[in-house]
């Protein structure tokens, strides 16, 4: 089983660098690789995915990914910022399915900024259709460095777009999914305003009729942003575009009390994934030790329940991070009067352990 491992920029490295730790104490046949990508890679070879990165990439089981991107590089074309690294991995990759779970732990339903009750036992799973949408459509009005002097465009412009076999697809893997949980779907859009989003509804109620177990709604995305504050349990499985889903992934995330503990999965239709926390590359706290690894962690159990078939494996990585946080282990993000407060090593440590 071939992993490619791409550390990235930030906290990447370190956060990654417990997930491997983790990884190698299973015992499995497990070959990792390193590679640059994003700032670092930018800094080393002039691009954020170099052709070797990608190659590694498409040649492997799965991807175990860090983060990308730094202020520093804000002022650099679009097509060499390192945010263009994990895009381009994921449409190379066809990588068009990411799975968002937004999960509350138990220990942690005080870490969140939300009333308790409205969070105790929370488990939904947004699934974000990832190589489509705004994200790829035509962009115009691209900024022209002189002399590190950006002149402002006079106007710019990108294009929503998606096509009906993309829509269906990602209707596919929804309701598949749902099919596994409560049999709930939710589908996410802007069709009193947006073409594309009419586009996706239509197509998400012809889909849904193949399956007939699994029961459809539809909510627009404003009022989606709203409920998820208001009322989150009553979301299962809301699926939605590639731009609606970026957002509302990152408003689900904070429910659950911290954006550290998010792991996610981005499929593509021959089982090849990668897989990476929710969170970004932190330049603030980077170096300091202090970043969350159980996001990672758990995005590397991810990795071995969908692209290594290695469930059992998954779900000891899972019971290991429910059994730190019992122990009332925490990183920053996630502390609270009376527990211990961990750094990133500390917390990989505490995981082989439970191990
Ligand atoms: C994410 C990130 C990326 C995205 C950025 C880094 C390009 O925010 O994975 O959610 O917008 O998809
Ligand atoms: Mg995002």
């Amino acid at each position: 089983m071939k992993i490619a491992v791409l550390p990235g920029d930030g906290i990447g490295t370190e956060i990654v660098a417990e997930a491997v730790k983790v990884l190698k104490v299973l015992d499995l046949p497990l070959e990792m690789e390193t590679a640059l990508v994003g700032g670092c890679a930018y800094e080393a070879h002039g691009h954020p995915l170099p052709e070797s990165t990608l190659k590694l990439a498409m040649a492997s089981d799965a991807v175990l990914f860090g983060a990308v991107g730094d202020w520093k590089y804000d002022k650099l074309d679009r097509p060499l910022r390192p945010e263009q690294a994990i895009l381009g991995l994921r449409k190379n990759m066809g990588l068009f399915a990411n799975f968002r779970p937004a999960i509350c732990y138990a220990q942690l339903v005080d870490a969140s900024s939300l009333k308790p009750e409205l969070i105790a036992g929370l488990d939904i799973l947004i699934i974000r259709e990832l190589t489509g949408d705004i994200y790829f459509g035509q962009p115009r009005g691209r900024r022209i460095a002189t002399d590190g002097h950006f002149p402002g465009a006079e106007e710019a412009f990108d294009t929503m777009r998606y096509s009906r076999p993309e829509i269906e697809r990602i209707a596919h893997v929804a309701f598949q999914a749902a099919q596994k949980r409560s049999k709930r779907v939710t589908s996410v859009d802007k069709n009193n305003v947006l073409e594309t989003s009419q586009l996706w509804k239509d197509v998400m109620v012809e889909i849904g009729q193949q399956y007939p177990d699994v029961a459809l709604d539809h909510m627009l995305v404003d009022n989606a942003a709203m409920q998820l504050v208001k009322a989150p349990k009553k979301f299962d499985v809301l699926v939605t575009g590639n731009m609606f889903g970026d957002i509302l992934s990152d408003e689900a995330s904070m429910l659950t009390g911290s954006i550290g503990m998010l792991p996610s999965a981005s499929l593509n239709s021959k089982g090849q994934g990668l897989y990476e926390p929710s969170h970004g590359s932190a330049p603030d706290i980077a170096g300091k030790g202090i970043a969350n690894p159980l996001a990672t962690i758990l995005s590397a159990a991810m990795m071995l329940r969908f692209s290594l078939n290695q469930e059992a494996a998954a779900l000891r990585i899972e019971a290991a991070v429910q059994k730190v946080l019992e122990q009332g282990l925490r990183t920053g993000d996630i502390w609270s009067e009376g527990t211990t407060k961990v750094s990133t090593v500390q917390m990989g440590d505490a995981v082989v352990k439970a191990l």
